[in-house]
């Protein structure tokens, strides 16, 4: 029995290997080209090809002939380009990442991690030019990203190992992988979320955990991150209110509030100046919720 799924447009180009089909108007499955073959040129209008569907088991052999052409290009982009279309090839990664077959398409990660880290190295202002430049990206995405500059940026601050700082920035770049698994409503909903959408919305961390699961190449600290990031030291937090949280999942967690009220555009909060958005979280700092050592050494680092 065949199971076929729609074909995105940015998998076209690594279709040849693989089968593709269409539907009849009956509605049955009709071989469009085998595998091996290339497309039929000119038959489709402007390189939409909506009617054609592939194989659900070489979904994820496509993704990644894909994921590693843009680490290529991201690699190129990083030694030859500006900050504008670094920081686009970036958001592109990280969208085809978190929405091809999450169980199987985060492997090629790590490398885009390598190549940032190297590309820091070279041009140190690159983290902070990231985090400024606004890339018109899904919000999920242009967070993700701008949490993991900032996380790296800070791992720099405190001279962390090469090796701890990889492990660090890919929790960051993961910690809201878990989205992925949440209604696109609730995601997008621009107005403040009804109570009922809040419990929905919680339960991206334990989600996030699960995806995270798939990936025993990664560090622990990576799920663990997903799971406790919006976890405070006062008990306060979700998923479980726990008071003991890992470091990593505090510094992302103290960041992915900054991050949040700094650069986020909300209809109902606008986006905040980095002192207001560190004042903000001073109170929380002083309510026992956040890290005071973090905390110090997060302005530190970006008043630096
Ligand atoms: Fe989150
Ligand atoms: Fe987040």
């Amino acid at each position: 029995m065949l199971n076929l799924i729609p074909i995105k447009n940015s998998y076209m180009r690594f279709c040849n290997n693989f089968p593709l089909y269409y539907f009849s108007e009956s509605g049955e499955p009709v071989l469009y080209k085998k595998a091996g073959e290339n497309l039929k040129e000119g038959s489709f209008e402007n390189n939409q090809y909506s009617d054609l569907f592939i194989r659900k088991e070489d979904e994820g052999a496509v993704a990644k002939q894909l994921q590693a052409a843009l680490n290529i290009e991201f690699a190129r982009a990083i030694s030859s380009k500006g900050i504008v279309a670094i920081k686009s090839s970036l958001c592109l990664i990280v969208e085809e990442a978190l929405s091809g077959p999450l169980e199987t398409n985060l492997t090629s990660l790590p490398e885009t991690i390598e190549i940032l880290f190297y590309g820091t190295k070279k041009n140190p202002d690159l983290l902070d030019a990231l985090v400024v430049i606004n890339n018109k990206s899904a919000k999920v995405i242009e967070h993700s990203v701008n949490v993991l500059a900032l996380v790296a940026q800070y791992c720099f601050f405190k001279k962390y190992s090469e090796e701890r700082l990889k492990i660090f920035s890919l929790s960051a770049l993961l910690h809201d992988i878990g989205l992925c698994r949440i209604e696109k409503e609730i995601i997008e909903k621009k107005e403040r979320l009804t109570d009922k959408e809040f419990s929905i919305y919680k339960k991206h961390a334990i989600k996030g955990f699960n995806v995270l699961q798939f990936y025993p190449t990664f560090d622990k600290s990576v799920s663990i991150t997903a799971l406790e990031h919006h976890e405070r030291l006062d008990g306060s937090g979700y998923p479980n209110g726990v008071k003991q949280i890992s470091f990593e999942s505090q510094v992302v967690g103290l960041i992915d509030s900054y991050e949040s009220l700094k650069y986020q555009e909300k209809t109902f909060r606008q986006s905040l100046k980095p002192y207001d958005a560190l004042q903000i979280i001073k109170k929380d700092v002083v309510l026992g919720k956040y890290n005071k050592k973090i905390f110090v050494d997060l302005c530190s680092c970006l008043i630096k």
